[in-house]
């Protein structure tokens, strides 16, 4: 037998609760609070990731959602359409960094199971199902790469690959999945969606400083992330004459220097940053035996940002030579540029404009899990504006007006999307035309 279509709900009216959003987002942001403050440190596969992770899966169940967990801890809840077919997807990430906002990927979650409230509470049963979905360890603050969960849902990395990663507090994945409970059994990689949509807050400064209310992600800029461990010659900080110095302190000092003024030289998009130095010993008077940093190089152009990682390279180990230091690279994250589907893009642009509200078509310099899902399925992103750019940071902040446009863009492009060729599609299963 056919399916039938139910003869489709004019659904423009439909616009999401912001009261209800904020309050979740404030639910949410209780745990792991960073006191005094707004934001919140929830690390990937922390307690406080776990009761996270429990309380949008209780919200999910509360919608009736059907709910899996895969073995990386990624979790999907799905909304029956009226077929079965891959759903529309949306989601992101409930991990946050140590100092991290209560917008960055909370968002994206959030939002979603408001938009499945919403349709639901109008009675609204879409063609295809629809789903929201969190993927573990999108920060990388803990565990490298980032974006983990979602390169192992697309097929990225084995699972067993990414099991073993060893956190910055020597944890390891599989064990911390398995010790907070959710290591699940849903295959992997996952099945592709019909097609996958994201709602962030830009984390950046361009939607504010040219007062647009929506940013239509075009694409995501390449990321490079490697982990540099120098090792020199440990001595007393007042005996050792200059000349005889082998000193991995000032390796990473001129390394951190040099990543600045590359980046400032090869000009915007281009930006370079050593966001850890760990020196060892760490004392005042004690030429450094060794250390370890971090640096975080992006750029949307893949030569160019293959050019950075060169020219890093070679000034690191000319540098290190000179000083009598040898070094170790290890590669934490490595990912391409990513450009996102027209179609899904010109969606967004266009729901924007039709729903009253500003648009610009723009990267996105962060990295998101949009970026693995676009290898399996459409997909794009929806921004809103952050208040002087600022993210990673507990003063993250978007007002609410912002949020809920950008709620109601999303909502508007799923329905879109959960429901377009559907004749055609049941004309095809039919065998006719
Ligand atoms: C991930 O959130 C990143 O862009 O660093
Ligand atoms: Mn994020
Ligand atoms: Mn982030």
């Amino acid at each position: 037998m056919s399916p039938q279509i139910v003869p489709s709900h004019d659904t423009t009216a439909l616009r999401i609760d912001i009261d209800r959003l904020l309050q979740r987002l404030a639910d949410l942001a209780a745990i792991g609070a960073i006191e005094g403050t707004e934001g919140c440190a929830r690390l990937a596969l922390t307690d406080e990731d776990k009761a996270g992770r429990d309380l949008v899966v209780a919200a999910m169940r509360d919608l009736d959602l059907e709910v899996t967990i895969d073995g990386i801890g990624n979790v999907v809840g799905v909304m029956a359409g009226q077929t079965n077919g891959p759903p529309v997807m949306c989601g992101s990430h409930i991990d946050t960094v140590r100092t991290g906002g209560r917008y960055d990927g909370n968002l994206g979650v959030l939002a979603g199971l408001e938009v499945i409230e919403v349709v639901k509470a109008a009675g609204i049963t879409p063609y295809r199902p629809l789903a929201v979905a969190f993927f573990t360890d999108e920060e990388g603050a803990r565990y490298s790469p980032d974006m983990l969960g979602s390169l192992v849902y697309v097929g990225g990395m084995p699972l067993e690959q990414a099991l073993g990663i060893v956190g910055i507090d020597d944890t390891v994945v599989g064990e911390e999945l398995e010790r907070i409970g959710y290591a699940g059994s849903s295959p992997l990689p996952g099945a592709a969606p019909h097609s996958f949509v994201e709602l962030h807050v830009e984390q950046g400064p361009v939607l504010e400083a040219e007062g647009i209310t929506i940013g239509a992600v075009d694409g995501v800029q390449g990321i490079s992330w490697q982990e540099v461990t120098v090792t020199g010659q440990s001595n007393h900080a007042g005996t050792t004459p200059m000349r005889l110095r082998k000193d991995p302190g000032f390796v990473a000092a001129a390394c951190a220097n040099f990543v600045r003024t590359l980046a400032t030289e090869l000009g915007e998009p281009q930006v370079g940053t050593v966001g850890r130095i760990e020196l060892h010993p760490n004392l005042v008077n004690v030429v450094p035996a060794s250390a370890t940093f971090t640096v975080d190089i992006r750029n949307t152009d893949e030569l160019v940002l293959q050019e950075a990682e060169k020219r890093f390279a070679e000034f690191l180990t000319e540098t290190a030579e000179t000083e009598g230091c040898t070094i170790e690279v290890k590669e934490l994250a490595r990912f391409e540029p990513v450009i996102f589907d027209e179609r899904v893009i010109e969606m967004v642009s266009s729901t924007a404009t039709a729903l009253g509200h500003s648009v610009k078509r723009m990267p996105s310099g962060a990295g998101h899990d949009a970026q693995m899902l676009a290898r399996v399925c459409p997909t794009a992103m929806v921004f809103t504006p952050s208040r002087d750019g600022i993210s990673h940071n507990p003063t993250e902040y978007t007002s609410p007006a912002d949020l809920e446009a950008g709620a109601n863009v999303m909502l508007h492009v799923m329905l879109a999307l959960a429901s377009e060729d559907a004749g055609l599609a049941l004309a095809s299963e039919d065998g006719t035309l």
